[in-house]
């Protein structure tokens, strides 16, 4: 069946080193935002009888292209495509996959069920966690970053680091890299204080002496790294240190959370647009191999 790669307005850098490494050329569709903020899709390329692959993470603000894409997957659908695959590079509100109070919503779910709504399959990078596959009531494919994130980190120079998770949560992502980088791995438990503010309430595993190499699936404002990296150089970790992790929102006081941190490194991928990091020691991994390899072997 022949394929068609589409971009929405999330990232359309990323989708077109997708369709560069696929030797393919991104359909054409325009989108405009009428002044109601209303959304309206034109879709001019050929999806008739075709498998389409829409390129778009659902990054700030995500309800915004969510809807993007449901109303791009709708064209599609309209027009005849013969099968529709999401390639979420990020997944936005995945942090919501349960309920702590019992009174909130089920965020993640409900983004499950709008995207099955419209889509025939999903292609997700480093879902918050896992088992958020169990929401979708079509297939989904969870490819990971880690591999490459390990590997740019390079295995020279990096004996005395320990892997920390910031918090109970990226447990089993820091034992991933551990055993990727062979190297110690300790845990922060952090006790969340609001959507701004976090507090460690203590560490699991030897730090002192070593350098931290800290891991996460996501920095968003950046609370929770710096939280972790105080913690650590408090229980004497050697400076400076190092952050890993598959997406980088770097919103709101992200910049400025981060700056006052000593940082040797912090590497993301391009899963999300870049964002203003002021003078962080930023390194991007690209993901536009893996995508398009990970595309392929779905075709
Ligand atoms: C939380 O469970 C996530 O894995 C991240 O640790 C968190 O969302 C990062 O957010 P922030 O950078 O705002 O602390």
């Amino acid at each position: 069946m022949e394929m068609t790669l589409l971009s929405g307005r999330a990232h359309p850098e990323l989708a077109s080193k997708v369709a560069a490494a696929m030797g393919a050329v991104l359909g054409e569709c325009q989108i405009q935002t009428f002044p109601d903020d209303e959304l309206q899709v034109d879709l001019q390329a050929e999806v008739a009888g075709r498998d389409v692959y829409l390129v778009q993470p659902l990054a700030p603000p995500g309800a915004g292209f969510l809807l993007e894409s449901l109303l791009m997957a709708d064209a599609c659908r309209r027009r005849d495509a013969a099968r529709l695959t999401a390639v979420v590079t990020y997944m936005g509100y995945a942090r919501q996959d349960r309920r702590v109070t019992g009174r909130e919503a089920l965020g993640a779910r409900v983004v499950a069920d709008m995207l099955a709504s419209r889509f025939d399959r999903v292609l997700a990078v480093d879902l918050h966690n896992p088992s958020i596959e169990g929401f979708f009531s079509v297939p989904l494919r969870h490819i990971s970053a880690v591999p490459l994130l390990a590997e740019a980190m390079g295995a020279a120079g990096i004996e005395d680091h320990v892997v920390v998770a910031p918090d109970l949560g990226a447990a089993k992502l820091a034992r991933r890299y551990a055993a990727l980088l062979d190297l110690p791995v300790a845990y922060i438990h952090k006790e969340r204080l609001g959507g701004r503010n976090v507090r460690v309430a203590g560490i699991t595993g030897r730090v002192a002496h070593r350098r931290p190499l800290l891991v996460d699936d996501m920095i968003s404002t950046g609370g929770t790294l710096a939280s972790a990296v105080q913690a650590l150089l408090a229980a004497g970790c050697t400076p400076p240190v190092t952050l890993a992790a598959s997406h980088g929102l770097f919103v709101g006081p992200a910049a400025a959370n981060l700056a006052r941190l000593p940082l040797a490194r912090v590497l993301v991928t391009d899963s999300l647009p870049p964002a203003t990091t002021g003078g962080l020691p930023l390194e991007i991994v690209g993901l536009a191999g893996l995508l398009a390899r990970s595309i392929e072997a779905l075709r």
